[in-house]
């Protein structure tokens, strides 16, 4: 007799991160790695969050507040929603399972884009629901392409605004139709991880303002990126009171940890750290574009702080050269680089690395 695994994640493939800088340090004998593959904050974060984690680090013994009820009280009145349309979780990967895991039963079908963000096939995998997938247009999401394959059998829609890791972005119309236009039983997840980042003035700055008229939609947000917090993993989610009970039901009752939760409080009061972020970002991308542009390489304009850029070669092979003097970067396919913005100075290497590379 031998143990019996679910046959839904039979084909699943572990997630494999980036090998860390120390690996990268002593495999190639280098004195600095720099890592520009994670879309992480090259600032670090806000020092009131680095102050708040100090004076927590006393509470290390004690579980920490499993309803997170300050942080959905900070949340609540930044973004002026009711605390019960909130729940915060361990990054918002932990809350692309839960959705899929509140929702998704055997056989349902769950709409979504390629390339997005691909924890959201995995867990419709693993819950026995079948991907429908639809390719991007020109590096963008294809909204129109989605709503056409709507069934009876659709359960969920998964949209990324901006996308990672095309760094596109679709605008307010488009996803002011699409609501429109989706039947109301069928769950659609706007996840805005990058949303702190958008410089275009027609993209849905305040996504919050359509919960009230589509009670079907679920907005997902992260403290990982434009906070910095990526570490501590906090993220949060906002949808009906309806829809947080169900999630909150099968949540784990310590998911969000104390200094996750005080950090993240802090981090929401600075907003000269978002803004500072958002210019040195800025900044970073029209660097990589200048420099893209000298050396005839083509890239997908980007809404968040990385850039998908084309290197006319194989990617695989590029990122080891790269790897080799001491930059990291991530393959996405074929010819495809993800590039995260860093500080100039690392943008600044990278640059250089990669026409020597090339
Ligand atoms: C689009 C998108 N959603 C969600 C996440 C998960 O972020 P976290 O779990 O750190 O909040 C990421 C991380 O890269 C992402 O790119």
């Amino acid at each position: 007799m031998s143990i019996e695994f679910r046959p839904q994640i039979q084909d699943l493939v572990a997630y494999k991160p980036g090998k860390p800088i120390d690996d990268v340090k002593k495999e190639y004998g280098l004195d600095r790695v720099i890592k520009l593959a994670s879309n992480e904050n090259p600032l670090g974060c806000s020092e009131n969050a680095n102050n708040a984690i100090q004076d927590a680090l006393s509470h290390l013994h004690i579980y920490p507040d499993g309803n997170s009820t300050n942080l959905k009280a900070a949340i609540a009145d930044k973004f002026n929603i009711k605390p019960s349309q909130i729940l915060p979780s361990s990054g918002s990967d932990e809350m692309v399972d839960q959705i899929s895991k509140t929702f998704i039963q055997e056989g349902d079908e769950v709409i979504m884009a390629d390339i997005t963000f691909p924890r959201y096939i995995s867990t419709c995998k693993m819950m026995g629901g079948i991907p429908v997938i639809v390719p991007l247009l020109n590096h963008t999401y294809d909204l129109a392409g989605m709503k056409e394959k709507i069934t009876d059998k659709t359960r969920m829609i998964w949209l990324c605004n901006p996308n990672n890791p095309t760094g596109t972005m679709f605008t307010t119309d488009i996803l002011e139709d699409f609501l429109a236009s989706v039947p109301k039983d069928i769950v659609i997840i706007y996840d805005e991880a990058y949303r702190e980042f958008v410089t275009r003035k027609d993209y849905p700055q305040n996504s919050l303002r359509y919960l009230e008229k589509y009670p079907n939609l679920i907005v997902m947000r992260t403290f990982s990126k434009a906070y910095g917090l990526a570490a501590l993993r906090v993220g949060f989610t906002i949808a009906s009171e309806e829809i947080i009970d169900h999630i909150n039901r099968i949540r784990g009752p310590f998911n969000v940890n104390t200094l996750a939760q005080v950090a993240a409080i802090a981090a929401l009061d600075d907003d000269a750290f978002i803004e500072k972020i958002y210019s040195v970002n800025k900044e970073g991308k029209e660097f990589f574009y200048h420099n893209f542009d000298e050396l005839g390489l083509e890239y997908a304009p980007s809404e968040t702080n990385h850039v998908l850029v084309d290197v006319k070669r194989d990617a695989q092979e590029i990122f080891v050269e790269l790897q080799k003097r001491g930059v990291i970067v991530r393959p996405i396919y074929g010819t495809f680089i993800r590039v995260s913005v860093g500080t100039m100075e690392e943008n600044t290497i990278f640059v250089n690395n990669l026409k020597d590379v090339l």
